[in-house]
């Protein structure tokens, strides 16, 4: 039985900064944030949006036929949750009114949360062919105002409806993953940037990255040739560039040009939209998608997901007669041109304007954007969203 993709959602809010800005602010080269690291625009995210909200939105921009009665399974991937004990999950099945006799819950192990969730999703399709699990990366990407990571930041949520006979992306029984316990970037409870090692963090990934597909090409029988594209979890788009170097001295011209242009096509939307976290991986699906005319149903297209601290999995999936049907491709165009630019200043003043944790009481004001839902504010301890339907 084919179990994978049936649709993808996706959301991220409506603010952004050039880097160009942030670079003359950091006094930085340009070209460093552009070219070195490969970002061109960071979200900024306003406080109307939380992990909560970024997730709703972006189910909300699934087609309108993929979340019916059959739904099993709620899992929401984040590493930048809002609650230490509640499942965002349960607000989205609230938010969304889904069909409550779901389990829901969430996943957390870095940006590796929102793909431990959709191989979870297809082992539960595989046992119960009947349902269907919805499955969402969602994330707040935030490393501090003038820090080593601050050019890497950004904010989105990619929403998965996982089926048997998907319409988007059949997953092979091909996941392989390794983990290995390294301080490369970590979040203390209480903290609200992470504590990380920039240099050792992308050194670690590229370690996972050699060792990952060394071992799935002996177990699978894999060859880059089978490949149509190779994608990867992009925390900045160099990071992709620099994975696809480190197996480079393996792979034929062929393969090498091929694997180099779809990699150029998936990171667009990263290159815009910035690090997502556990959505990243699958916002480079959609960038995949939205931006290569070249791809066609039957293409085999390979993910590699890596999680700090540290976990790395690569698995496969083919591309069904659908595809490009099953993302709202106008829709995402449409949000990212309504997107606004804001100045450094603005940016900075936003960043530190957060709901703050704790609990006291607060209102959240609200704002015009493209989102259906948002953050109303805190009371009696408990968040409260706006559903702007
Ligand atoms: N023109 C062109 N290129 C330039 C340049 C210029 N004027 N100036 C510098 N560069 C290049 C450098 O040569 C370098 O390229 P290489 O990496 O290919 O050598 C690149 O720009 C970056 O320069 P630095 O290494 O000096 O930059 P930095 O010290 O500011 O750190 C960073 C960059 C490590 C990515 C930092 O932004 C960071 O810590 N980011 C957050 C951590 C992260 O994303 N880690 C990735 C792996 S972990 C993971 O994947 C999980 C996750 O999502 C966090």
């Amino acid at each position: 039985m084919d179990i994978g993709i049936d649709a993808i959602g996706l959301f991220t809010p409506h603010w952004y900064v050039d880097l160009v800005d942030l670079a003359h602010a950091r006094g930085d080269e340009p070209a460093k944030y552009t070219i070195g690291i490969g970002q061109d625009q960071m979200t900024v995210t306003p406080a109307t949006q939380d992990v909560v909200t970024l997730a709703a939105n972006a189910a909300n921009q699934l087609p309108a036929d993929s979340l019916d009665e059959r739904l099993g399974m709620v899992i929401v991937g984040s590493e930048s949750g809002v609650d230490e004990s509640k499942a965002a999950a349960i607000s989205v099945v609230k938010l969304l009114h889904l069909n409550p006799w779901v389990r829901a819950f969430d996943i957390k192990e870095a940006c590796y949360g929102g793909t431990a969730g959709l191989l979870a999703a297809r082992d539960f399709v595989a046992a119960h062919p009947d349902k269907t699990a919805l499955v969402i990366a969602s994330d707040i990407a935030r490393y501090g105002l003038a820090s080593g990571g601050e050019v890497t930041q950004g904010a989105g949520a990619v929403a998965l409806v996982v089926s048997a006979q998907p319409k988007l992306l059949v997953l092979h029984d091909d996941a392989l993953a390794y983990t290995e316990d390294i301080p490369d970037f970590f979040r203390p409870t209480g903290m609200t940037v992470p504590v990380v090692d920039g240099h050792y963090s992308t050194s670690a990934y590229l370690d996972f990255v050699g060792k990952v597909f060394a071992r799935h090409q002996s177990q699978h029988h894999d060859q880059y040739g089978d490949y149509a594209a190779l994608l990867f979890h992009l925390p900045f788009t160099k990071m992709g560039k620099k994975a696809l170097a480190a197996l480079a001295p393996a792979m034929n011209d062929a393969d090498h040009q091929r694997l180099t242009e779809r990699l150029a096509a998936a990171s667009q939307l990263s290159r815009r939209i910035g690090n997502i976290y556990t959505g990243s991986l699958y916002l480079s699906l959609v960038s995949l998608i939205c931006e290569d005319k070249t791809i066609r149903s039957g293409d085999r297209i390979g993910l590699f997901s890596y999680g700090s601290g540290a976990v790395g999995e690569f698995f496969s999936g083919t591309l069904q007669p659908d595809f490009a049907n099953r993302i709202d491709q106008a829709g995402i165009q449409q949000m990212l041109s309504a997107r606004v630019r804001l100045n450094v200043l603005e940016y900075e003043q936003v960043f530190t304007a957060q709901l703050p944790l704790g609990d006291a009481d607060a209102t959240v004001p609200v704002e015009e954007s493209t989102a259906r839902f948002s953050v109303g504010g805190r009371a009696n301890h408990a968040r409260w969203y706006r559903d702007q339907q």
